[in-house]
């Protein structure tokens, strides 16, 4: 196996990996990172088969990000955070499970998640959308610029999912804090005891809640509002005197959290590329001002050109062979899923960013096989109300200052974006 010195957690090369995934594709399919004892693959074919091939490359891999993670200092972390750590291990949630355990927790969540039930959403998310829009111009009139991120592409995500989870209006800000910096766990970054506390303050908030929800709803006093919630149906799927619940009500809280982390960053990521793309490319930018109707198609080839997760990890259960190399048993693979769709040997010309190409849905962003991305139709209606609704009110963006780019090799995005624009008449 070759060893290229490339530094996938280097600041500079993280700004554009893709010249050094491509290397990797060409050099080293499978990249033994030795300090870090991990396996990086590169190919689209091999992303997806780690992805999809539970037989072999384990979700629980997922839960072990702590001692994963590429580059993460191992020798100086206290005890609280290893005990933190050692617990996160022992979560069962959708994505650190493995069939048959996930196909029951899966199942549940889908149902919730189907693309006609989000349709139902879109009214309330266009509502919630205009009303970010009217303060985004607001503050570009008053002070001549806005940041895209912290004013829109965050609070759009976070204001949806706390919304469908029926947290009161008066939270959910509070929620965005510890949000932001809890999804720090999941995204490379190095783990900081800030990391843990907001993770810790985020599951108590969703303990509370489900509690308040379980007493509410078993004494019959549930608002109308509260028993459309995501929590409360969960909670009434769940009954806690039914040896046939799937989840326990440690477990809803675990959901709640997993999916506003899930859903958060995610979809902010996604909305911060897509707006770093018009601005490098102005003439797609007054195109869709023009039709918005390729928005969609806008939304799909950032999602292959600019992935929100770069990346997602596996742990091998036996000995394995993926392009030629021999990856021993229980050891940690991060899929690169970034890479992958910029393989190309599927996608022609693949550092285009083209709206017609042909085959631009066969990218991987969303994943792969069973664990594929239960939030896809979500932030795809997300991001094209959110870009609908933007470029119709904004134009001729240009940067207003550096951006700065989310930590971490998994997430790429975007926590600080200042723009300006002009309003439209
Ligand atoms: C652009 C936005 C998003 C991207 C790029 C994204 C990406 C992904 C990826 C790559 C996976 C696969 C994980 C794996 O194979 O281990 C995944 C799983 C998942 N996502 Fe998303 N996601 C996004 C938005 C959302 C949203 C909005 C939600 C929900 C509110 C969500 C909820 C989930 C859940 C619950 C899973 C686990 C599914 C399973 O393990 O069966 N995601 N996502």
């Amino acid at each position: 196996m070759r060893q290229l010195g490339i530094d996938l957690t280097d600041r500079v090369l993280l700004r554009n990996p893709y010249p050094s995934y491509a290397i990797l594709r060409q050099e080293a399919p499978v990249y033994h990172v030795v300090e870090d004892d991990l396996y990086v693959v590169t190919r689209y074919e091999d992303v997806k088969r780690v992805l999809k091939d539970h037989e072999f490359f384990s979700s629980r891999g997922m839960a072990r990000l702590h001692d994963a993670g590429l580059g993460r200092s191992k020798d100086s972390r206290d005890a609280a955070l290893e005990a933190f750590s050692e617990g996160l291990k022992h979560i069962r949630n959708v994505v650190t499970s493995d069939p048959p355990d996930h196909t029951a927790q899966r199942k549940f969540l889908a149902n919730r998640f189907t693309p006609r039930q989000i349709e139902t959403w879109s009214v309330g998310v266009r509502e919630l959308v205009e009303g970010l829009m009217q303060q985004l111009v607001e503050k570009n009139l008053h002070e001549g610029r806005v940041d895209f991120a912290r004013d829109f592409a965050y609070p759009l995500p976070l204001l949806v999912i706390a919304d469908m989870l029926g947290v009161p209006r008066e939270l959910r800000m509070q929620l965005r804090g510890w949000s932001d910096r809890a999804s720090r766990f999941f995204s490379g970054a190095p783990l900081t005891l800030d990391v843990q506390h907001a993770s810790i303050a985020l599951t108590s908030f969703f303990a509370q809640q489900v509690a308040q929800r379980r007493k509410s709803f078993e004494e019959g006093t549930a608002s109308d509002a509260e028993t459309t919630d995501l929590i409360t149906l969960l909670l009434k799927q769940n009954p806690t005197d039914d040896p046939g619940s799937v989840l326990n009500d440690g477990e809803i809280v675990q959901t709640c959290v997993l999916l506003l982390i899930a859903g958060h960053e995610t979809t902010a990521n996604l909305l911060g590329n897509m707006l770093h793309a018009l601005i490098q490319f102005p003439d797609v930018c007054r195109w869709l001002e023009r039709e918005p109707a390729r928005i969609p198609d806008a939304v799909e080839e950032v999602l292959r050109w600019d992935s929100p997760v770069q990346g997602m990890y596996r742990l091998t259960r036996t000995d394995v062979e993926i392009a030629g190399t021999r990856i021993p048993a229980g050891k940690m693979v991060l899929a690169m899923i970034g890479s992958a769709n910029r393989d190309e040997t599927v996608f022609e010309n693949p550092h285009l960013l083209d709206l017609d190409r042909k085959n631009k849905s066969k990218h991987i962003a969303f994943g792969a096989g069973s664990h594929t991305c239960l939030g896809a139709p979500l932030s795809r209606m997300e991001a094209r109300i959110g870009m609908e609704v933007f470029l119709s009110h904004a134009t001729s963006l240009r940067l207003a200052g550096e951006p700065e780019r989310v930590e971490g090799n998994i997430f790429k995005g975007w926590q600080k974006l200042p723009l300006h624009f002009d309003v439209k008449r």
